[in-house]
């Protein structure tokens, strides 16, 4: 029998309107433009006004996508989202969006991986699509991660934003997907965490203590040394070399850590997607949303190898190449 592949027939992402630039944070927090550039790549973040959520950019993205792909949310089967800001604690953010996109009857389900919560989902789509059990999955990658943001602690609020983006996923005889790797080891937990929450309690602090906590400098090594691992793995399991690779479309936390993964393909940052610099970390918002760049501005065609990857908190990290 012919192997079934998972792809990508549309993309679509959605940023809230409000902008805010390294000289406003410069404003009300000790930092400045050339300090933020020049550790980050960061130059401004999208930033959720009161009222905006998750679940609405996950909505817009999602739209946005189905369009592209010519489906109705009608015809969907499955809809996994990505974050780690959900709109509320139950029911999950892909509840809220099936029922907003008409999509009512679908399997619909949350996937809490920080960072890594897109290229997880769509490692789980994969393998619904790949078994037969779903034909069209929405995938969602969607955050409000400003809301977790202390905005007097310039260690951490210079270097976050809000977004969404979103693909449709079709079973096809053609590839897709040929290979996604999943990781996670619980034991960094503390370097990159918000540890408050429903079962050990919220604190009698500001926003009920709910923020980042980030140990930058030691997130910063891990992260570089596992995605050289995670790249090298992602190649070996989809039989291919870096040269096959058209475009590394990385998790856009930090523009040094970036050219550290496009350096270790030897690949020139021509061939790599960055929107750090206008969204800054969206966490699980930030791959799909590079996606949704790279092919809406003509730089990603029809037929080329793609490598996606990110990075956070778990820690979890995550891969696909996929031909596009
Ligand atoms: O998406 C999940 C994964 N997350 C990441 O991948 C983030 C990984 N880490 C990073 O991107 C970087 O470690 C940071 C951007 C967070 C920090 O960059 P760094 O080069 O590691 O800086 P640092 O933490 O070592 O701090 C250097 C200095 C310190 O001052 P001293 O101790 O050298 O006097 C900080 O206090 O920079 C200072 N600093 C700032 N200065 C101006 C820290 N934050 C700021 C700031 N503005 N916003």
């Amino acid at each position: 029998m012919a192997p079934i592949y998972a792809r990508i027939t549309g993309t679509g992402s959605a940023l809230p309107e409000r902008v805010l630039t390294n000289a406003d944070l410069e404003q009300f927090v000790d930092t400045s433009d050339e300090w933020i550039q020049s550790r980050t790549g960061i130059r401004q973040r999208h930033v959720a006004v009161e009222g905006q959520t998750t679940g609405d950019f996950a909505f817009l993205a999602a739209q946005r996508a189905l369009e592209a792909a010519g489906v109705k949310a009608s015809e969907l089967d499955l809809i996994v989202l990505g974050t780690t800001t959900p709109d509320i604690i139950f029911p999950s953010t892909a509840c809220l969006v099936q029922h907003r996109l008409g999509a009512n009857g679908c399997a619909a389900f949350d996937v809490n991986a920080a960072c890594s919560g897109f290229v997880y989902a769509l490692g789980i789509a994969d393998k619904f699509i790949r078994s037969g059990q779903s034909k069209k999955v929405l995938v969602i990658g969607a955050e409000t991660l400003t809301r977790m943001v202390d905005w007097s602690e310039r260690e951490t609020c210079v270097l976050f934003g809000d977004g969404a983006g979103a693909v449709v996923l079709e079973a096809s005889s053609e590839p897709g997907i040929y290979a996604t790797c999943l990781h996670a080891d619980g034991g960094y937990k503390e370097l990159l965490w918000n540890p408050v929450g429903v079962s050990v309690g919220f604190r009698d602090e500001p926003n009920h203590g709910v923020r980042i906590n980030m140990s930058g400098r030691e997130v910063f090594k891990v992260a570089v040394k596992t995605l050289d691992a995670l790249v090298e793995e992602t190649l070996k399991a989809a039989g291919m070399e870096a040269s096959q690779l058209d475009w590394l479309i990385p998790h856009q936390a930090n523009l040094r850590i970036i050219e550290a993964t496009a350096k270790r393909l030897n690949m020139p940052m021509e061939q790599v997607i960055v929107t750090v610099d206008k969204h800054a970390n969206t966490s699980a918002g930030s791959v799909p949303l590079a996606l949704d760049y790279a092919v809406r501005s003509g730089k990603v065609q029809r037929g080329q190898n793609l490598l996606l990857e990110a990075f956070g908190g778990g820690f979890t990290w995550a891969s696909a190449l996929l031909r596009y």
